[in-house]
């Protein structure tokens, strides 16, 4: 695998992808392209099974698998775990307001966001959709504006001398995007704005709207960055990088063992939904493959102590301005390889033999590898690890590229740590041990 190619495809994906809707969506076009075929949770599954499949909940999560030729018991599952959720800005259910003459978008954060970096950008909106058509039934679908309709302005430096002492941001008040100027007796509404342009993107046709679920994002194309391009510079590098990269390994992955991808929603807000990793979209699509093949009841919990799980979420690289927010044993590096992150107390999924398993796989695939333990006096993040382990009982590690900026508009990763990263998972579904 060339890497350049890797990372051109991983950077289309992504901004293709402004939303998990949109990252699902894409990532369904891409199985069903490959020959995995659509499960639905609403169907009875067939009973030999199926080779290669795909099932979604909830629009934003997605559980893809090949079911190997080896039994589940004997061999188990090897699965990537990702999420498909960024932090952001969305808006609310009454989306606009309207102050000095302006119309302006109604929004509310999501998740952990770096907020500064909001501002001065050219936004776009995109979200998913439910109408009704002019028989009155439902309709839903995606929808994409592009085009940089709204801004937050940063307010002058002469109107805040103070702005480059740590000002503080209040999201309720001073983050709201402007996105037209009213005239007289001019309104903004939203509903007639997305009805005209879904009419007009021609999929589906509808006669009013319903409901929807939109965010904001930035316009600005993801880039190559770096005297010598080494550097990646993209929204959502956490964690539709982990999640474009694990896609690609089960693609290329063989058909000897059982592999799987799980791609949760809800992640930065704390993985609490049907669609989340503490819901149960990937134990009840478990139960049905395991029942599948052997219907003794305790098929399953053996199944799943065979069976293990890299969870893979991006990490942080040690900044060069703050290089002291990390222990001084554990910096990683962009284009390093892969970072296993560690915790004491257990933010982090992991322990010794799986970390030998993967230090292994690490040596045996000439990738390299870093680890990644938090300061002691500073509270450490979490992932989708150590929920999935403790909901299922299954053992999980917790690993990821490094990065900077992470949460911000516009984060920077490595351009050759996908490709290491993608040698990994493809091994790791290949050959364990
Ligand atoms: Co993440």
């Amino acid at each position: 695998m060339q890497y350049a190619a890797l990372v051109d495809d991983l950077l289309d994906f992504i901004q293709r992808s402004p939303t998990p809707w949109h990252a699902v969506d894409n990532a369904c076009g891409l199985l069903a392209k490959a020959g995995f075929a659509h499960l639905l949770e609403t169907d009875c599954w067939p009973s030999k099974g199926c080779e290669a499949g795909f099932v979604t909940r909830d629009d934003g999560s997605l559980i893809a698998f090949r079911a190997g030729r080896r039994p589940l018991l004997d061999g188990g599952i090897r699965l990537a775990g990702v999420h498909t959720d960024s932090p952001g800005l969305r808006i609310r259910p009454r989306p606009t307001r309207q102050s000095q003459g302006y119309g302006q978008f109604n929004i509310e954060t999501y998740g952990g966001v770096l907020l500064h970096p909001w501002y001065d950008r050219d936004l776009s909106i995109a979200g998913r959709v439910t109408g009704a058509d002019a028989n009155g039934e439902l309709v839903s679908t995606l929808v994409d504006f592009r085009d940089p309709i709204a801004f937050i302005p940063s307010l002058a430096i002469h109107l805040d001398r103070e702005a480059n002492k740590g000002r503080n941001i209040n999201p309720q008040s001073e983050l709201s995007p402007v996105a037209l100027r009213l005239g007289e007796g001019d309104s903004f509404d939203l509903e007639q704005v997305l009805l005209d342009r879904i009419n007009a993107d021609g999929d589906v046709s509808i006669a009013r709207v319903l409901s929807w679920d939109l965010l904001l994002y930035d316009t600005q194309p993801p880039a190559r960055v770096g005297l010598r391009g080494e550097f990646i510079a993209s929204a959502r590098l956490d964690n539709l990088l982990s999640t474009y990269v694990s896609l690609r390994a089960l693609l290329a992955a063989g058909d000897e063992h059982a592999s799987m991808i799980v791609c949760n929603d809800h992640e930065e807000v704390g993985s609490v939904s049907a669609s989340g990793a503490q819901g149960t979209f990937l134990s009840n699509v478990l139960e049905r493959l395991i029942a599948n093949e052997d219907s003794r009841a305790d098929a399953f919990p053996r199944v799943v102590r065979r069976s293990l799980m890299l969870s893979i979420d991006n990490a942080h690289g040690v900044h060069p301005n703050f290089a002291d927010k990390h222990d001084g044993e554990h910096r990683p590096l962009l284009n390093g390889g892969p970072v296993v992150k560690s915790n004491a107390n257990q933010r982090y999924a992991g322990g010794s033999a799986s970390v030998a398993l993967f230090r292994a796989l690490c040596e045996r695939t000439g990738v390299p590898c870093q680890f990644f333990a938090n300061r002691a006096d500073l509270a450490c993040g979490s992932t989708i690890g150590p929920l999935t382990a403790a909901e299922l009982g299954i053992p999980v590690l917790d690993i990821g590229v490094a990065q900077f900026g992470m949460h911000s508009i516009r984060e920077l990763a490595g351009g050759e740590d996908p490709a290491y990263l993608l040698t990994c998972v493809t091994e790791f579904f290949n050959r364990l041990a």
